[in-house]
């Protein structure tokens, strides 16, 4: 499977700290905020990875990134011209993706949490159809949200509604099938003008194919994108790493521990990132002291 990482829009709800850098790039806690989603792709196991961003904004996701050789993942790069939408994606993506499953992780979107590797995993491996995670909220009207019929089966998603059927959002990390490309093309501009992820979704779900995992409270899901959820996402990271010593979303611990990176690779990232807390985390991880 491939995996898409969004990271473009217009990020208006963190201006004016967005007028000259990309949302996706600004710090949480202790990383720039594309290494928690890109984090989550490698731990479902995917590495061949597209980044998606604005032309103005892309040469700085190659600078952080590069080819994705100390990942040990592999990087391409396209523009997404506008904000037209994230299934924008799939059409942006159309000939890279090539046919094949793709699995979408928007670039502001943190996850983290008991089993959330396996649930990862198993959304990766899934043949047919389309798998999206839910999580409860107390603002729904702010997202995707989906509803369920008697069965537990989802029964309908519907895109920032006024009235929720459900306290249950969709989050930014999204597994679909080798249809994706076509499927997406099938959509149009919504009333505000975009390429609703919403729609793609319901169409699996009409077709009878769509998988709602349901994130139980021992999950995390953040997202970062305004003053207040990125300074919420900072301290959730701050605290769960200063209290147990491990980290959240950090892309080189998931390489190392996945075998894409040997010690010696993990070492030189370690040292690159100089006397702070994180390189010194990694180096002690490359000489085997964290099990
Ligand atoms: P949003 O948070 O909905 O939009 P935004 O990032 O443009 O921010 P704001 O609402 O403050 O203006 O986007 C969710 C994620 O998807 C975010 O990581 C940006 C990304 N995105 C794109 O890359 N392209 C798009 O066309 C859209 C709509 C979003």
């Amino acid at each position: 499977m491939k995996g898409i990482l969004l990271a473009g829009g217009s990020g208006t709800r963190l201006h004016p700290m967005t007028l000259a850098a990309s949302k996706q790039l600004l710090p949480v806690y202790d990383k720039p905020m594309v290494y928690y989603p890109l984090s989550t792709l490698m731990l479902a196991e995917i590495r061949d990875i597209l980044v998606i961003s604005t032309p103005e904004d892309l040469p700085q996701f190659r600078r952080l990134l590069g080819t994705g050789e100390r990942f040990g993942v592999q990087f391409s790069y396209a523009e997404q011209p506008r904000p037209e939408g994230i299934a924008q994606a799939f059409l942006i993506g159309r000939d890279w993706i090539g046919g094949e499953a793709c699995a979408l992780v928007l670039g502001d979107n943190l996850v983290h949490g008991d089993h959330l590797s396996a649930l990862l995993r198993a959304a990766a491996t899934r043949p047919e159809g389309a798998t999206v995670f839910a999580y409860q909220v107390r603002d729904p009207e702010r997202y995707g949200v989906v509803s369920f019929d008697q069965s537990g089966r989802p029964a309908e998603i519907v895109e920032k509604p006024a009235a929720p059927l459900s306290n249950w959002a969709v989050t930014g990390v999204y597994f679909y099938d080798r249809q994706v490309s076509d499927i997406a093309r099938q959509i149009r501009p919504s009333a505000r003008g975009e390429l609703e992820i919403t729609e793609l979704n319901q169409i699996y779900l009409e077709a009878g194919v769509l998988h709602v995992e349901r994130l139980s409270r021992g999950c995390a899901w953040l997202d970062a994108g305004t003053p207040d959820s990125l300074l919420q996402a900072a301290t959730f990271v701050q605290t769960i790493q200063s209290r147990t010593g491990m980290l959240v979303g950090c892309p080189e611990e998931v390489a190392f521990r996945k075998g894409y990176i040997d010690a010696a690779t993990l070492r030189d990232q370690a040292r690159a990132m100089g006397k702070t807390e994180l390189g010194r985390v990694l180096m002690e991880l490359a000489e085997g002291e964290h099990a």
